[in-house]
């Protein structure tokens, strides 16, 4: 199967109905999703809590397509193999949550799941090329992790060019994480980006008796990134 670059709308569940989970991911699916995005806090990482591997498990057989983890927690390692069995067809890790991201990335792929990077804003590119080989993603955070709905951090999108560049004909994602809106999305897109995570931007005035406004939303980013690539 060819690589696809076509850009994809990942929601994240963080910005939905925390008593619905299920339902949210089938109701957003349903209105045009691509991806499924579920952020995992451990409170330590990032100054907030969510949920775990058994919540991740619980969503699993609700998500027709991609289940695109994104783990926000230090370390990681112990927690592999559980998030692995949960079904996720992607998990994430970020480099600044140990001093093992090689380790990390290889146990990753060794559980059968592919591999992502993540990158704090703060963060730069330095140590990428020396792990090209070993992921299909590299997540660029246009927010400080550990909540929805903050603003998009601007200077993340020269590093998106340098990414871009790096990656070449690498089949690796591109995915932008934070603060995506119909506004930013056409920024991200022009520099390379495939994935777009969004949060608020998808489920802003929906709700699971009127699930319309999460396609309005979808449809919105997904035009606005498209008309630029
Ligand atoms: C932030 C999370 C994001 C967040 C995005 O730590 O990783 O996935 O949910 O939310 P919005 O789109 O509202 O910025
Ligand atoms: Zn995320």
């Amino acid at each position: 199967m060819s690589f696809d670059r076509a850009i994809k709308i990942a929601p994240s569940i963080l910005a939905s109905d925390f008593a619905n989970f299920g339902a949210e991911c089938a109701a957003v699916e349903a209105q045009g999703a691509d991806w499924i995005h579920v952020d995992v806090m451990d409170g330590h990482f990032v100054p907030n809590i969510t949920f775990g591997p058994d919540t991740c498990k619980a969503i699993r057989p609700h998500i027709k397509g991609v289940m695109d983890v994104h783990l926000m927690i230090a370390p990681v390692d112990p927690y592999i193999d559980a998030f692995a069995s949960s079904g996720a067809d992607i998990i994430t890790a970020h480099l600044e949550a140990g001093p093992h991201i090689h380790r990390t990335l290889q146990a990753i792929r060794g559980a059968g799941v592919k591999a992502g990077l993540a990158l704090n804003p703060g963060t730069g590119l330095d140590s990428v090329p020396h792990l090209l080989d070993m992921v299909d993603l590299v997540c660029v955070m246009t927010v400080n992790p550990g909540f929805g709905g903050q603003k998009f951090i601007h200077s993340q999108i020269e590093k998106v060019s340098a990414l871009r560049e790096m990656i070449g004909d690498r089949p690796i994602h591109i995915e932008i994480d934070g603060g995506v809106t119909p506004v930013t999305a056409p920024l991200v897109a022009a520099a390379g980006a495939d994935v777009l995570v969004a949060g608020s931007a998808v489920f802003k005035g929906g709700s699971l008796s009127d699930p319309t406004p999460y396609g309005a939303n979808i449809a919105a980013i997904r035009a606005a990134a498209e008309a630029v690539i």
